[in-house]
């Protein structure tokens, strides 16, 4: 009797054990067998949220993000093009050794999800303002709707990322990025690709007032 509940906690023990070890290699993300499906929920949800559903804006939303756009980035971070410290900090060792088909399966996983619920916005009267530079953009600086280019919802094309209930304050900070100095920062690494993240972006980012910027992230939030 005595061994058998030994031999009945020991075998608990070894499956627990082996579950753990489950989960630490199909967190490994220097594994190319681990599947995109696995990597979603296991490693991704942690700062991405459940189904890329991301509640802190620190950490877009990838839920129903174009594929291509999606596939487009993780390529960049992996290779460095897409270069801003959060990247940096927080997406290059991750993707560092993504193969192919991790990048194509994570990329159809996130498109899949359901559309990331619209959050509330800070200050309503932005949002009259945001909407009419997203529809008819700031042209006296020379920046076009930008609607023409992310459609007509902000549902985003192809390579061209949707925005649509994407977190203000994370388009904000992609805005003041494209349209800041990073020139100077591109200097320091000249050595290294050319830059092709938000080359098409600067023309808009430079054109808009800081007010502008977080006016038309705001009703880019607000946006189902
Ligand atoms: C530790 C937190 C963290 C984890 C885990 C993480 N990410 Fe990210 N991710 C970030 C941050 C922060 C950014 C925003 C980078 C920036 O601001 O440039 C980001 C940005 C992205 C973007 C660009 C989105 C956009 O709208 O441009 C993609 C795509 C992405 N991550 C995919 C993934 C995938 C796939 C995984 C899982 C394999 C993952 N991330 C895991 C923190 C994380
Ligand atoms: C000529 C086409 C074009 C127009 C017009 C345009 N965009 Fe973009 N936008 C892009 C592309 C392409 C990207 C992807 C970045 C890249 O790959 O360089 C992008 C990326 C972005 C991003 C980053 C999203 C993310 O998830 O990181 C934001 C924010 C953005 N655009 C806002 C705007 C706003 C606001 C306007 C209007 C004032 C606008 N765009 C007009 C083409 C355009």
């Amino acid at each position: 009797m005595k061994n058998i509940s030994k031999i009945l906690i020991l075998s608990a023990m070894a499956l627990a054990l082996g579950a753990c070890s489950n989960i630490e290699r199909s967190r490994n993300l220097d594994d190319a067998k681990v599947s995109g499906n696995t990597l979603a929920q296991q490693v991704c949800s942690t700062c991405h949220g459940l189904n890329g559903q991301s509640i802190n804006p620190t950490f877009p939303s990838l839920a129903a993000q174009s594929k291509d756009y999606l596939s487009a980035e993780m390529t960049e971070f992996k290779e460095h093009s897409r270069r801003d410290p959060a990247a940096q900090a927080f997406m290059w060792g991750i993707a560092r050794n993504f193969t192919d088909k991790q990048i194509a399966e994570l990329s159809e996983y996130f498109s899949k999800q359901a559309s990331p619920v619209n959050k509330a916005y800070s200050d309503p009267a932005l949002l009259p303002v945001g909407k009419k530079i997203f529809e008819e953009g700031a042209l006296e600086n020379g920046v076009p709707g930008c609607n023409g280019c992310h459609g007509v919802n902000a549902e985003g094309l192809g390579p061209i990322p949707r925005l649509a209930g994407q977190h203000a304050d994370y388009l904000y900070k992609q805005l003041m990025i494209f349209g800041s100095d990073y020139d100077e920062v591109e200097a320091k690494h000249e050595d290294e690709l050319e830059r092709g993240h938000g080359a098409v972006m600067e023309i808009m980012a430079h054109g808009l007032t800081n007010q502008q910027k977080l006016a038309v992230a705001t009703y880019l939030q607000s946006l189902k």
